[in-house]
């Protein structure tokens, strides 16, 4: 057994689960991806975050991860950085299918279809490992219920960092659940900072310019039709959130949902 398995076991806390990693994914140096078993009642909302990690010495090291895979799956996926000094990121870049991490019992957080009103299209902007929580989202039917259309922006650095969202996309549009919804409903956006592509720049260039919405062929936001979700790293999140503001959008909650919610991308 290797070491993570035999920390993970010694003392799993009373408020955590340990559960077995069944898949490992390595898209490029710095991002992977990983699937475990889920336990007999856990439960969560699409796009919501949980902590999860290993046992450290005595004491469990945990960091809040987006919640990848839908409400409904009996799996649960996560898509993380590795840090390469990170104290937890930098060991779960070595976990291996069999081996045990720690979750925590209460997931939450707000980017959620419950904490924003109901509209006619939704935008899931994302950065990096941002896109984890739209990951679930884009294979939850109730998307599909409330919304005409589903926008789903992801950019990154370079195009093999797209690889996971373009992935989970096609997913999306072949899930025998939700297949024929995404399919009519789902748009897939994605850009390029640092590297040419089709479509380049921050998301919050693409939105002042209008290049978003040219290549879309569709109308710029409008707070009364349109509901947004942002997850990315602080600074997108900021300016995202003051162009959100300015347009005239309003920050919603669990207990008071609004026109756009946001979440930042968790790392460590
Ligand atoms: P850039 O390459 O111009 O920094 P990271 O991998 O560092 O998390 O970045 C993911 C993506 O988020 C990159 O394409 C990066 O662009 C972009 N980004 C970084 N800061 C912001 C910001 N303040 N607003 C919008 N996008 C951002």
């Amino acid at each position: 057994m290797s070491e993570q398995s035999i920390l993970a076991r010694s003392a799993p806390p009373p408020n955590l689960y340990v559960v077995r990693v069944e898949d490992v994914r390595h898209y490029t140096d710095r991002l992977f991806a990983f699937t475990t078993e889920r336990p007999t009642g856990f439960r969560f909302r699409s796009g919501e975050f949980v902590m999860i990690g290993l046992m450290n010495g005595e004491k469990p090291l945990l960091r809040a991860y987006s919640i990848a895979s839908p409400a409904w799956d009996d799996r649960l996926s996560f898509y993380s950085i590795k840090v390469p000094d990170g104290p937890l990121t930098s060991r779960l870049a070595h976990i291996e299918p069999g081996e045990e991490i720690l979750l925590g019992r209460k997931p939450t957080g707000t980017l959620v279809l419950d904490a924003v009103t109901p509209g006619r299209r939704l935008f899931l902007l994302s950065t990096g490992t941002g896109v984890a929580p739209f990951a679930s989202l884009i294979r939850d039917p109730e998307t599909y219920e409330r919304y005409d259309e589903v926008i789903l922006t992801h950019t990154c650095r370079t195009a093999p960092e797209l690889r996971y969202s373009e992935e989970v996309v096609a997913a999306a549009c072949a899930d025998p659940l939700v297949g024929e919804a995404a399919s009519r409903k789902l748009r897939y956006v994605a850009s390029l900072t640092r590297e040419s592509f089709a479509l380049e720049g921050r998301i919050t260039r693409l939105i002042s310019n209008g290049a978003l919405f040219a290549a879309l062929n569709c109308a710029p936001l409008d707070p009364a039709v349109d509901r947004i979700m942002i997850c990315g790293s602080i600074p997108m999140l900021q300016d995202l959130k003051q162009m959100a503001l300015a347009a005239g959008f309003v920050e919603g909650s669990n207990q008071e949902p609004g026109s756009f919610v946001v979440e930042r991308a968790f790392a460590g």
